[in-house]
């Protein structure tokens, strides 16, 4: 008899934005006539930059020519990307990355789901909440969760790390022993930032428990303010005890086009159950090879194209619309009387859902009286009960119009 993987059983029904996009087609089924405006999922709406388009076209070119045609790549990516993110991305910050300490991926989901797959499944998991589901998904799939608790909305053996306007979204170290602790700044879903001081305390406290933080810095280029930090390895030590995950997705409007990356340096070890060192750069290497082919040569030549002078200019003119977007919403729901956090250095604008809501009931209630979406806190994490995000990446027209209509509401 087939059995299955019983850990799916314990997910909720639904991973959360399907949820939401079932919800959106059905209203939109019943109310054809309404236009709905989505600031729900973090997906970008410009057009890829052109230098990219350019590098596409040529890649293109070469793929067609028995001269330059290319078959299976390094499964670790090209060393001209490799080179170009360990120059561009961490050199300028003064960070030294080996090019063979980057791995090129088809998107930080995938890799942040993927690398629980070189740790032990007793290892005991910290998420800040709210979180990124996806950590939280990937855990429970992999058994190192427990069972879920329906009263509080939790699985029984992961470790909470509140991040609330009580605390300012700065979660506290966990009190107990944690092994893996996953950690985005800037963070999704709550839009807010750790500074330098902040993230070392995360480090030295890995080091301390000999944990290993797993650091998601997706949204690493919407960082406008001094004092916080682009990549954890900008904290002195972290080498020894992080993973870093960066995505072109936000970076570059990559979302369709997929390419990412994942640093695991070398002097990163975790244990055997004898308390062995294990190099995890070989480990994870190891893993790759096995399961991944690389990132298809065309995509690559657009990763390296976001790195030429032109392809900088123009990702980052992308990025600063939709920081103005980020503003216009900050702005507009503040003159409307909302308690908004966030958006300063992220694309994402986390609200306080007023009094009398749920965040699922706000949800509805945008939904219907103002055909906008966003995102239930709650989707988030218990923490995220009673807040709400709106992202950034819509067009300008339309958070202006979305703003508008929210105010309206009034
Ligand atoms: C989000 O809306 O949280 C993100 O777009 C999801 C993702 O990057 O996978």
């Amino acid at each position: 008899m087939i059995t299955i993987n019983e850990n799916y059983l314990k997910l909720q029904d639904s991973y959360l934005f399907s949820t939401i996009a079932k919800k959106v087609a059905k209203f939109q089924e019943e109310n054809p006539d309404k236009k709905v405006i989505k600031l729900g999922i973090g997906d970008v709406t410009l057009p890829i930059a052109p230098a990219v388009g350019e590098a596409i076209k040529r890649a293109t070119d070469e793929m067609l020519k028995k001269e330059t045609f290319r078959g299976y790549g390094p499964e670790q990516g090209y060393d001209f990307l490799r080179e170009k993110i360990a120059k561009q991305d961490y050199e300028k910050i003064g960070v030294t990355i080996d090019k063979d300490e980057i791995f090129v991926s088809d998107g930080a989901k995938c890799d942040t789901g993927n690398i629980g797959e070189i740790f032990g499944t007793d290892n005991i998991i910290a998420i800040t909440d709210p979180v990124y589901p996806v950590y939280l998904d990937t855990n429970i799939m992999a058994g190192r969760t427990g069972n879920y608790d329906k009263e509080t909305d939790k699985y029984e053996k992961v470790v909470y790390m509140p991040a609330t306007a009580e605390n300012n979204f700065t979660p506290e170290l966990p009190k107990e022993k944690v092994d893996m602790i996953y950690l985005c700044f800037p963070n999704n879903p709550t839009g807010t930032v750790l500074n330098k001081d902040e993230l070392a305390k995360w480090v030295a406290y890995a080091k301390e428990n000999k944990a290993i933080i797993l650091f998601d810095g997706a949204y690493e280029a919407f960082i406008t303010e001094e004092n916080v930090p682009h990549s954890i390895y900008e904290i002195e030590g972290a080498k020894e005890v992080a993973i870093e995950f960066r995505s072109l997705s936000k970076t570059a409007g990559f979302t369709g086009v997929r390419c990412a990356y994942t640093v695991v340096p070398k002097e990163l070890k975790a244990y055997t159950n004898s308390g062995e060192e294990i190099n995890l750069n070989r480990l994870w290497n190891r893993r790759q090879c096995t399961k991944f082919n690389g990132v298809p040569y065309i995509t690559q030549r657009a990763a390296e194209a976001i790195y030429s002078e032109e392809g900088q200019k123009q990702i980052k003119e992308n990025i600063n619309y939709y920081q103005e977007n980020a503003s216009i919403i900050l702005e507009g729901l503040k003159e409307a009387g909302y308690t908004v956090f966030g958006g300063k250095n992220a694309p994402y604008i986390w609200l306080k859902v007023p009094n009398g809501y749920t965040s699922w009931e706000f949800f509805d209630y945008l939904l219907e009286k103002a055909n906008v979406v966003g995102t239930p806190g709650v989707g988030f994490g218990p923490s995220g009960e009673g807040y709400f995000r709106l992202t950034a990446f819509g067009s300008k027209e339309n958070t202006i119009e979305a703003i508008e209509r929210i105010k309206n509401l009034k």
